[in-house]
């Protein structure tokens, strides 16, 4: 008798599909990034982010009650300042608009979440690179690190359980490892962005973040076509400390995070970014695509592919399909 084998057989009811489905997506798992405006009275839409919006310190209280609320597991917070400099100094200000949004979340929030925040330089200085610049124009890695170091005092003193850091200096996780440590900050962890891509799909980003950038960010980001590279920045960030790895962006870089889950020993994480969120809702948008499925399935591949943690602005619409 031919075919002798049926692999049709367990997909034929939903109880047996249930039975047998290898990846799963839970609430818990993924994480929200939310935009928190310094001075706005009024929760502002990202034009290139439909669904998006920069919040006011009252706005993102309420939303970060109602993700939590929701069963998401987490919330990746990112400033947008009045004001910019060359150092980026309100990074560093207790009073800057992102440390007052971590301490408005962790008195509203406590431990009922896991807290975290971007450590970089790009949205506090005026030019707009992750760094501080040198003579020459050029991003001065070890005088950036120095601030990064102060930079986490700053946001663990305000709250973050977890801090991010998304420059891609070298070092930056070692730095800032050392710099908590020192400060007897043994409990703040690193998520750490391990392997970040040079990437035109962050472009949506940069403007919920009104980013100063002139030029690009090719000196410290990856090469898109390069994993062994991923692979070693990855390694180098274990043995700095790094309590998770991320992979960034997602989509389009499943096969690193596959790659990068084979060999960490700690939890990876991959950023679902703000062009891929704009694909899918573009294509919803103009009715090619069903939201609530293609948005699931994306999710279910990052799980696939290896990732632990999933950063996505559809997130808390997530989680509610998925309870
Ligand atoms: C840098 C940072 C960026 C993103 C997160 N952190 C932008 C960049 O590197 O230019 C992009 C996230 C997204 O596109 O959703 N602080």
């Amino acid at each position: 008798m031919f075919p002798s084998h049926r692999p049709r057989r367990l997909r034929g009811t939903a109880a047996l599909r249930r039975l047998v489905a290898e990846t799963t997506v839970r609430p818990n798992q993924l994480v929200l990034p939310m935009f928190v405006r310094e001075g706005a009275t009024e929760p502002q839409p990202i034009a290139t982010m439909p669904g998006v919006v920069q919040h006011t310190r009252d706005s993102l209280r309420k939303a970060a009650v109602e993700a939590v609320a929701a069963g998401v597991g987490g919330l990746m917070l990112f400033g947008v300042p009045q004001r910019r400099d060359a150092t980026g100094s309100g990074g560093l200000d207790p009073d800057g608009v992102l440390n007052v949004a971590l301490r408005d979340l962790r008195a509203e929030l406590g431990d009922d979440t896991v807290l975290m925040s971007d450590l970089c330089l790009d949205e506090f200085t005026d030019h707009g690179h992750c760094g501080v610049l040198d003579a020459d124009g050029n991003v001065d890695n070890d005088a950036t690190l120095r601030i990064y170091g102060d930079m986490a005092l700053a946001q663990a003193e305000a709250g973050a359980h977890l801090l991010g850091p998304s420059g891609m200096m070298d070092g930056q996780v070692g730095a800032i490892r050392e710099a908590l440590d020192r400060a007897g900050r043994g409990d703040v962890g690193v998520l750490a962005y391990s392997a970040k891509y040079n990437s035109a799909f962050y472009g949506p980003f940069r403007d919920a973040v009104e980013s100063q950038l002139v030029g690009d960010r090719k000196t410290y980001q990856q090469d898109p076509g390069n994993v062994r590279e991923a692979l070693r920045e990855v390694r180098l960030d274990l043995d700095e400390g790094a309590d998770l790895v991320m992979v960034k962006p997602g989509m389009l870089y499943l096969d690193v995070l596959r790659a990068v889950s084979e060999i960490s020993d700690v939890p990876v994480a991959a950023y679902q970014i703000s062009g891929e969120y704009g694909m899918v809702e573009a294509a919803v948008a103009a009715g090619w695509l069903d939201r609530r499925a293609a948005v699931l399935e994306t999710l279910t591949a990052f799980r696939r592919a290896g990732a632990d943690v999933v950063l996505t602005y559809w997130a808390v619409e997530a989680a509610g399909w998925l309870r």
